[in-house]
């Protein structure tokens, strides 16, 4: 059996949920057009749609939220959301934002000309999205390695440094107006970057000038992973490694509904004092003034005291022994997934799960929908629906076709992580029998949230 370490809280609040029957789920998804994203949260008995935002606060994060200080201006929220900002990250300065992309579209704002290359080991879609947005051309440099499912080892979100250095001679560097990694990798699996890794990147961007900024989501999971795996940092803790890991940049981006452990908000923060005041200035227009961004006093208050929550090595023991112990379970049910397990969440391989679909049929979609329909369980396709392109009727398949079942932080229990289990071995036991999907409607634009389906 995988071992699973006892939450490190007892549950003083509770959210019911219920599993509606089977007829119901099968009303309820036709209605929602064979899309989990149209469903109502009501109608889903365990949702693992995402990490991000669906995490339970603490008793200390609510009781900070009540001395939140909501003046427009110089908030005392803000000054504390500040020393724990100055403390973990250590750039000069910062701005909250409401969320991730917030941060994202600012930074490109400010620093994007259009036909410029950004490059990272993988870049989220929002992240993605925003480089395009303006114009320019996001570069994914991951290792190899990241691409096959089935291989193991201890940083596979790593960046692919002979790659990196040859794709910036090739692409010049005043086409670079900055550079990124992401950790955890999310669009890779939810993997981790290794500090030797980060260090190196760190000094390629150094060597050629380029500004370098973390994509900061998962920064607690990522330090508690070189905690445990890489040589020299077993006696750090993870608050000293996430210390070391961002003296590294000269900036980060975060969507706090990760590590921020709130349910919305994000930061940009950077050293460079000439680009702060054009920071200052886009994000007045798009967000608010500069010692709230998007958010109240209050929620500036839970993120600083969540931030430190993160780091909290009982917390991230259990944490990434959640997810370890659902893939042993997986693994014992012969139920194919990404190796190894990222902390976030649990990536299925749903093109080995279903080998008697083909990729037109596509079986990430309909994993998701067998998913709902047995357990009314939530979780998203992140293969042809959410990455395929389609031209004249003709899909272009991306790598791989997955799954992706999300942790929410402090939320479920170890008998939900059996159910889902259970779950996912019965699906796997008449997989044969699970029918492909058509798409009938779609979007231009990240499809995978409101395009419609039906079975085949
Ligand atoms: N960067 C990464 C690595 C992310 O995973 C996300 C969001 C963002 C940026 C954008 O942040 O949502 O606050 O605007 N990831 C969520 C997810 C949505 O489900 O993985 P946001």
């Amino acid at each position: 059996m995988p071992q699973y370490i006892p939450e490190p809280f007892r549950i003083k609040m509770v959210e019911p949920i219920h599993l509606i029957d089977k007829a119901a789920r099968q009303r309820a998804l036709k209605e929602a057009g064979y899309n989990v994203f149209g469903l109502r949260s009501e109608d889903v008995y365990i949702d693992l749609m995402t990490d991000s935002g669906t995490g339970a606060m603490s008793q200390e994060q609510w009781a900070a939220m009540m001395t939140g200080d909501e003046a427009y201006a110089g908030s005392r929220s803000f000054f504390r959301l500040k020393a724990a900002m100055d403390d973990i990250f250590g750039f000069k300065h910062f701005v909250p934002t409401h969320q991730g992309r917030a941060a994202e579209n600012i930074l490109c704002a400010v620093l994007l000309k259009p036909g410029q290359s950004v490059p990272s080991n993988m870049h989220f879609d929002t992240t993605e999205g925003n480089i395009r947005a303006r114009g320019g051309i996001p570069s994914n440099l991951v290792a190899q390695i990241a691409y096959d499912p089935q291989a193991e080892t201890d940083f596979k979100g790593n960046m692919d440094l002979e790659a990196l250095e040859a794709w910036i001679n090739q692409t010049g560097v005043e086409n670079i107006p900055f550079g990124m990694i992401t950790i955890t990798n999310n669009a890779g699996g939810g993997q981790p970057v290794s500090m030797a890794n980060l260090k190196a990147v760190s000094k390629l961007y150094r060597k050629y000038k380029i500004p370098f900024f973390i994509d900061a989501c998962r920064y607690a999971e990522n330090a508690y992973f070189i905690k445990l795996r890489e040589p020299g940092y077993a006696d750090k803790t993870p608050l000293e490694i996430a210390q070391e890991m961002f003296s590294l940049a000269d900036g980060a981006t975060m969507s706090a509904k990760k590590d921020g452990m709130v349910n919305m908000g994000g930061f940009l923060a950077l050293n460079d004092a000439a680009l702060f005041e054009r920071v200052k200035a886009e994000l007045i227009l798009r967000e608010g003034f500069p010692t709230y961004g998007g958010l109240s006093g209050r929620d500036l208050d839970a993120l600083a005291t969540g931030l430190y929550e993160a780091l909290r090595e009982d917390y991230l023991a259990y944490r990434l022994s959640q997810s370890e112990y659902l893939c042993g379970r997986l693994r014992e049910a012969g139920v194919p997934i990404v190796e190894p397990a990222g902390a976030h969440a649990i990536y299925l391989n749903a093109a080995e799960l279903l080998p008697h679909l083909s990729r037109e049929e596509l079986p990430g979609q309909a994993l998701s929908i067998s998913l709902y329909l047995e357990g009314g369980i939530r979780a998203v396709e992140l293969g042809t629906v959410a990455f395929g392109l389609l031209e004249d009727g003709k899909w272009t398949f991306p790598a791989l076709e997955l799954v992706r079942m999300a942790l929410p932080r402090r939320t479920y229990t170890q008998s939900h992580l059996d159910y889902v289990a259970d779950v996912l071995a019965g699906i796997k036991d008449k997989a044969a029998q699970i029918k492909g999907v058509k798409m009938i409607h779609a979007p231009e634009l990240l499809r995978h949230f409101t395009a419609q389906f039906e079975l085949a």
